[in-house]
């Protein structure tokens, strides 16, 4: 499937900008992440976009409803399980670089802008130390998880310097792709 399809699809099960714009952020995690490893860039790109295709539709069961959303759309087996793998309580272990690798940026991607949002320069020259920073003071961004964002990121085997500067790389370049279709992670 296509980017443009996969958004297409997207958008029929998503309507929340909030929503959309976490999607395209983990999207551009994902692409920098698979250019770093070497992986597919355009099968980590929808995995990103499409990880929480269900979530404005079935909160509450978020994201074993992905599975049927995504039906018929041509994705293997294994696509859909990296999808469920990223659900809190999954059966499906995070034991490929895939999985981890989603896991890792999932709340990270959106953590990384909110903290940009706050930046005159937004993400030029975001360093993982703004990050950090951020991460101690409990009333920012305080739905996400603390523990969650350091644990993932040592599953997956990356230092979190590194991790922040992938991340921040990722979202700069796709923000070029995003603006072509009038979207933008920074407005
Ligand atoms: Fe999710
Ligand atoms: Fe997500």
């Amino acid at each position: 499937m296509e980017r443009k399809e996969a958004l297409a699809l997207l958008k029929k099960h998503v309507t929340s900008d909030r929503l959309l714009r976490h999607s395209f952020a983990v999207e551009a995690a994902m692409l920098a992440y698979a250019r770093k490893f070497g992986e597919d860039e355009k099968r980590w790109g929808l995995l990103g976009l499409l990880h929480d295709i269900d979530f404005e539709k079935y909160p509450e069961d978020h994201p074993n409803h992905a599975p049927e959303l995504l039906e018929g759309a041509g994705f293997d087996d294994e696509f859909i399980k990296t999808i469920l793998s990223h659900g809190l309580n999954s059966d499906v272990p995070r034991d490929t670089k895939e999985r981890q690798c989603l896991h890792a940026v999932d709340e990270m991607s959106s953590f990384i802008i909110a903290v940009a949002l706050m930046r005159p320069t937004k993400l030029e020259g975001l360093k993982a130390k703004s990050v950090k920073k951020k991460m101690k003071d409990k009333a920012f961004a305080k739905a996400v998880n603390r523990e969650e964002l350091t644990s993932s990121v040592e599953a997956l085997g990356v230092d979190f310097a590194d991790h922040v500067d992938t991340i921040v790389d990722g979202l700069i370049k796709h923000e070029a792709t995003l603006q072509e279709d009038g979207y933008s992670l920074l407005d």
